[in-house]
C-alpha cells in the first residue's frame, strides 16, 4: 500500500511536470536569476535582465523608476498585458511618468534632466508611491547607479536639480503669503475681473489689497496678485491694471 502512494506520487509529480513544463521553467529561470543577483549581495539588475521580468508567460512584472526597481506583479490591473501602463514593465521608463509617452523606447527613455522643477518633482513622487505600494527589488544598471550600485554622476545632477527645484517651491510659497493670487470670474458681458479680498487665493490674512499685474521669469503672461498698498515698499514694482483705479480692490480687464 505504502509503495503504491509513493508510486502514485511520483507519477502525479511527473505529470504535473509535464504539464506545467513551461511555467515551471520561467518560475525557475526568475528564481536563478534572482538567486544570482542575491548570491552577489547587491540585487543589481543588468537592463537585459530587467527585460525579463515582463509579465510574459507568468513572468513576474518589475518595473524601475529613477534606477529603483519594484515589483508591480500585484498591480496587474494597471501593468498587465493591454494596459497602457504596461510599458513600465521591464524597464526603466522614467520618462513617461512626466510625458505621458508610452511610446518612447529611445534611450532617452529614462532621461530626465531636461524636465521642469515641476514635471521632476511629479516623478519623485511617483517614486514615493511605488515604495509605499510596491516591493523593493533593487538597482538596474544605468544612468542612475553603476556596476556596484553606487549613485552615478547623473543621479548626482539629479539631487541637485531636486534640491533647487524644492527652494524654489519654498521661496514661491512664501512670495504667495506675501503677494495672493486675485479672484478671478469671466463672463461674455463684462469679460474677465479680477479683484481682492481678505482670503483671495486660500490665503487668509488681515488686509485685502489691490489687484496688481505680476511677470515672473518664464512665463509669458502676467497674473495677478493682491498687493497691500499701504505697507509695502516693493509695490511701485507692480504693473497696475489699465482703466482701473489704483485703490480699487476690483479691476474689469476688456479681453
Ligand atoms: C502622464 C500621464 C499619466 C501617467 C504617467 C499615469 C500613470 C499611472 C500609473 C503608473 C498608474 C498605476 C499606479 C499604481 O501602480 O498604483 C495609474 C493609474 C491610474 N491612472 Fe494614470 N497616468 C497618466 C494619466 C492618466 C489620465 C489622463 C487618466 C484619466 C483620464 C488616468 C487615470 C488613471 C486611473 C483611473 C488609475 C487607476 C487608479 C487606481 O486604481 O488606484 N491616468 N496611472
Amino acid at each position: 500500500m505504502g509503495k503504491l502512494f509513493i508510486v502514485l506520487l511520483s507519477f502525479a509529480f511527473v505529470l504535473v511536470g509535464i504539464l506545467y513544463r513551461d511555467s515551471l521553467q520561467i518560475y525557475f529561470n526568475n528564481f536563478i536569476q534572482n538567486s544570482k543577483n542575491f548570491s552577489q549581495g547587491k540585487s543589481i539588475y543588468t537592463p537585459e535582465q530587467l527585460s525579463k521580468f515582463n509579465g510574459v508567460s507568468g513572468n513576474r512584472m518589475y518595473l524601475a523608476i529613477l534606477g529603483t526597481i519594484f515589483d508591480v506583479s500585484k498591480g496587474i490591473k494597471h501593468y498587465g498585458d493591454g494596459s497602457p501602463y504596461n510599458y513600465f514593465v521591464g524597464k526603466d521608463g522614467s520618462r513617461a511618468f512626466t510625458t505621458g509617452d508610452f511610446k518612447d523606447e529611445s534611450t532617452n527613455k529614462d532621461h530626465i534632466l531636461d524636465l521642469t522643477c515641476d514635471e521632476l518633482l511629479v516623478l519623485l513622487n511617483w517614486k514615493k508611491t511605488m515604495k509605499e505600494k510596491y516591493r523593493y527589488v533593487g538597482k538596474v544598471i544605468g544612468r542612475y547607479f553603476d556596476h556596484n550600485g553606487k549613485e552615478t554622476e547623473y543621479m548626482n545632477q539629479f539631487n541637485d536639480r531636486i534640491d533647487l527645484c524644492k527652494q524654489q517651491k519654498e521661496k514661491a510659497k512664501q512670495e504667495e503669503q506675501k503677494y495672493p493670487p486675485c479672484n478671478i470670474s469671466w463672463s461674455a458681458e463684462e469679460g474677465t475681473t479680477v479683484w481682492c479680498t481678505k482670503s483671495s487665493g486660500g490665503i487668509t490674512r488681515s488686509w485685502t489689497g489691490v489687484p496688481r499685474q505680476l511677470y515672473t521669469p518664464g512665463k509669458d503672461k502676467p497674473h495677478c496678485v493682491c498687493v497691500n498698498i499701504t505697507n509695502n515698499s516693493q509695490a511701485a514694482l507692480f504693473k497696475e491694471y489699465d482703466n482701473c483705479s489704483s485703490t480699487s480692490t476690483l479691476c474689469h480687464i476688456r479681453d
